[in-house]
């Protein structure tokens, strides 16, 4: 089984191939290795069902260039989004780990839109690409400064965790520091509008979230924080400036 810990060098390296410009042919080995990965991938919740599908690119409305797509269905119950978002970012950094190009795409449609009673919900698009077409330097990529997401003590990791990648890149997390615990809320900036609508806004920052877990946790255990993980419900309406997602006691 592959070693979850061993995705943490990926973070430096992934970034989004909005066009999967001069990349090579994804190989069928390829495809196995992904799939094999697919099994071992760790939910946030274990009780909500989710079903993982890889197609070709072009049984999607998906045109980056790209050889094919994960669709990702769930049950549409509790915190199913950040679950999602949970799942894919540890296949985002596997591909990565294999030189394989990802895109989250969220505005993706496919023609299946449900299988066995579950909801599809987002997809990754993926094709193999030349090792220099990846990141080189994370810290030149847009991300909002540090003050901005994090408050109380510093850690090195908030310098990391920082550049997780969400939809439109909208950050829509902030952490606060309180005597050894780290409480992660959803942030939505009172009266922001910006070129998504509301409700894919609130859609897609749930999702963002759980990629956002993900790589928090990555970072803790690279570090060797050991921590006592709490999940809070997201009830929230687009009203609601921070949302409190989850805990980490350390
Ligand atoms: C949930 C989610 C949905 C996204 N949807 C799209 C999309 O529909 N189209 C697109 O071009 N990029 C999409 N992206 C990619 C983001 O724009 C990108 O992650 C962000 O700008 C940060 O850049 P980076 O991933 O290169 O670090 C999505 C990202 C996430 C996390």
């Amino acid at each position: 089984m592959y070693n979850m810990n061993n995705l943490y060098k990926e973070i430096f390296k992934r970034k989004s191939f909005h066009f999967f410009i001069g990349g090579e042919p994804t190989t069928e080995e390829d495809v196995k290795l992904v799939s094999d990965f697919i099994i071992t991938v760790e939910p946030l919740y274990p009780d909500i069902k989710t079903e993982i599908r890889i197609v070709k690119e072009n049984e999607t409305t998906c045109h980056r260039g790209a050889d094919y797509c994960i669709l990702f269905y769930s049950e549409p119950k509790g915190e199913y989004l950040r679950n999602i978002g949970y799942i894919g970012e540890q296949i985002d950094l596997y591909l990565t780990s294999l030189n394989i190009g990802a895109l989250w795409f969220g505005i993706g449609k496919t023609k299946e839109k449900e299988i066995e009673g579950l909801e599809y919900v987002i997809m990754i698009a993926f094709k193999r690409m030349p090792e220099n077409s990846f990141r080189k330097d994370m810290f030149k990529s847009k991300r909002k400064p540090l003050d901005e997401i994090w408050s109380g003590e510093q850690m090195d990791i908030a310098n990391i965790v920082r550049f997780t990648p969400s939809a439109c890149n909208t950050q829509p997390w902030f952490v606060e520091n309180k005597e050894n615990t780290l409480e992660v809320h959803r942030y939505k900036k009172p009266g922001k509008r910006g070129i998504m609508p509301m409700d894919k806004v609130m859609f897609y920052n749930r999702i963002d979230i759980g990629i956002f877990l993900y790589m928090l946790e990555t970072c803790l255990n690279e570090k060797g924080i050991k921590y006592q993980r709490e999940l809070l419900p997201d009830l929230s309406d687009s009203e609601v400036e921070k949302t409190l997602s989850a805990k980490y006691k350390m």
